[in-house]
């Protein structure tokens, strides 16, 4: 790999705050990786304006514009191939995409998805974790499988749950700390600190000081 940095492609669907997140972390002059595109399904997300203000490409793929998913993966796929992407991130990106694709790219596509996995897959989760009671809760930086909300984990970051939370406040609590897991899970995977052995990754890290995170606290 030497010095060069892994090509990454962000592709998203809205505001874009993970984007942001992992440009600030991409313009450090060690970092293992350079975002190159950044790809929205939706021609009104917000997060393109980022990638222009950020002056890269900002490219509309839309699921309208193409008569089936496999048109529309195709199109992803010769944007990722024109700018030689090596790896890309999820971000607030709301297709599903096909086994195929993501057989293709195996091993490198990271999505961010907010809840501690195999907790809360799919939508709604910060209602879900508050109706559940639980009493952590996070988001999980995972490499994608063909099943929606599985894969290797990667990186987590857990929150605690307070009272008087409601959706919103517990989502924006969440938000911050993805904006910290998601550049740290680009970073290993762009250093090659990652290897996947089945469904497990396993991380050339160093391993955290084992103090519990307890709430409510003892
Ligand atoms: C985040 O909560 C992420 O976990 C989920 O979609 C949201 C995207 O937010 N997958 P943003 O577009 O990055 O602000």
């Amino acid at each position: 790999m030497g010095d060069r940095r892994r090509r990454v492609a962000v592709l998203i669907s809205g505001r874009g705050s993970n984007l942001g997140a992992l440009l600030e972390a991409t313009r450090r002059p060690a970092a293992a990786a350079e975002i190159v595109e950044v790809i929205s399904d939706r021609p009104d997300a917000a997060g393109l304006d980022r990638a222009r203000g950020a002056g890269l490409p900002a490219v509309v793929v839309a699921r309208s514009a193409h008569p089936d998913r496999g048109s529309f993966e195709q199109a992803l796929q010769d944007s990722l191939d024109a700018r030689g992407t090596e790896l890309i991130c999820l971000a607030g990106f709301m297709r599903i995409l096909s086994p195929a694709f993501v057989a293709r790219w195996r091993d490198r596509i990271l999505n961010v998805h907010p809840s501690l996995l195999p907790a809360f897959r799919g939508l709604d989760t910060h209602r879900r974790a508050l109706e559940a009671g639980v009493r952590l809760h996070g988001c999980t930086v995972h490499l994608v499988r063909a099943e929606v909300d599985a894969g290797p984990i990667l990186v987590q970051g857990a929150v605690p749950v307070l009272p008087g939370d409601d959706p919103a406040t517990l989502a924006a609590r969440v938000l911050e700390v993805e904006h910290r897991c998601y550049p740290l899970a680009l970073e290993l995977m762009a250093a090659g600190r990652v290897r996947v052995e089945g469904e497990r990754a396993l991380i050339d890290a160093p391993a955290p000081d084992g103090r519990p995170l307890i709430n409510p606290p003892a």
